[in-house]
């Protein structure tokens, strides 16, 4: 099937956490580990995709043929992936995003004090693929993630909605097993008129999943 091939599309991927300063050697992230946003990355370069993928700090090996811009904040991930989403057919956000950072970052370490409590000010991070999706220009087909772990399918599809998605995985992650730092993932993807679940599997194998209905749907908003 020619027409199902990613060979020549240029596609861009956000990966991992991001890591928002509170001093010079501490920070607030999250457990995302890269492994579900370096498997697509990995498997659509295979399929022949002009994959860059923006990658949050995790230890993990550029994939074979990628090209890979690491960041650490979610503001330099938020330039990154505006300026690789204006050269990109197709742009995936599989990071797990800091929602806040510091409103302002210790110069020095901070010295614990005699209070029992310490309150941290927090100000909202840019929302990247809101972003990404909000481009009136070279606006890439904007495919998002949604860690969830309880009302999965209503908060997924508010997330499509509120953030003007083409598509996105629903992504439960209350089931240790999968979803954030493991081997395995299942999803649920929604578009505006239609639904797949695609259940537990290692994330390579779900990744080829993933990217053949991204293609799919993509080809069809395309020829529309
Ligand atoms: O990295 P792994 O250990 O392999 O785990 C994979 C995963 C669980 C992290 C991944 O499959 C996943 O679900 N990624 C989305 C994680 C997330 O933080 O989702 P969210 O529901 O908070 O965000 C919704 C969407 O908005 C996502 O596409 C996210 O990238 C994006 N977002 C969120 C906040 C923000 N400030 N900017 C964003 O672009």
């Amino acid at each position: 099937q020619p027409e199902l091939s990613w060979q020549g599309i240029t596609l861009s991927i956000t990966a991992g956490p991001t890591r928002e300063a509170i001093d010079p050697v501490r920070y607030i992230s999250n457990q995302s580990s890269g492994k579900m946003g370096f498997a697509l990355a990995a498997i659509a370069a295979q399929l022949g995709a002009d994959v860059t993928l923006i990658a949050g700090p995790v230890p993990l090996a550029t994939p074979a043929g990628v090209k890979r811009v690491d960041v650490i904040s979610a503001e330099q991930m938020h330039q990154a992936a505006l300026k690789a989403a204006q050269n990109s057919a197709i742009f995936i956000g599989c990071a797990a995003v800091a929602d806040y950072r510091m409103a302002e970052i210790a110069v020095e370490k901070l010295k614990k004090t005699s209070d029992d409590a310490l309150t941290l000010k927090l100000v909202k991070n840019p929302d990247i693929i809101a972003s990404v999706a909000a481009l009136s220009q070279q606006r890439p087909f904007t495919v998002g993630f949604a860690a969830e772990t309880h009302n999965l399918i209503d908060y997924a599809k508010g997330k499509l909605t509120n953030k003007k998605l083409d598509m996105i995985c629903a992504n439960d992650v209350s089931d240790p097993a999968q979803g954030f730092n493991t081997e395995h993932n299942a999803v649920t993807m929604i578009w505006p008129n239609g639904e797949l679940a695609l259940p537990a599997q290692a994330k390579t194998e779900l990744a080829k999943l993933i990217l053949q209905q991204i293609l799919q749907q993509y080809q069809m908003v395309e020829k529309a």
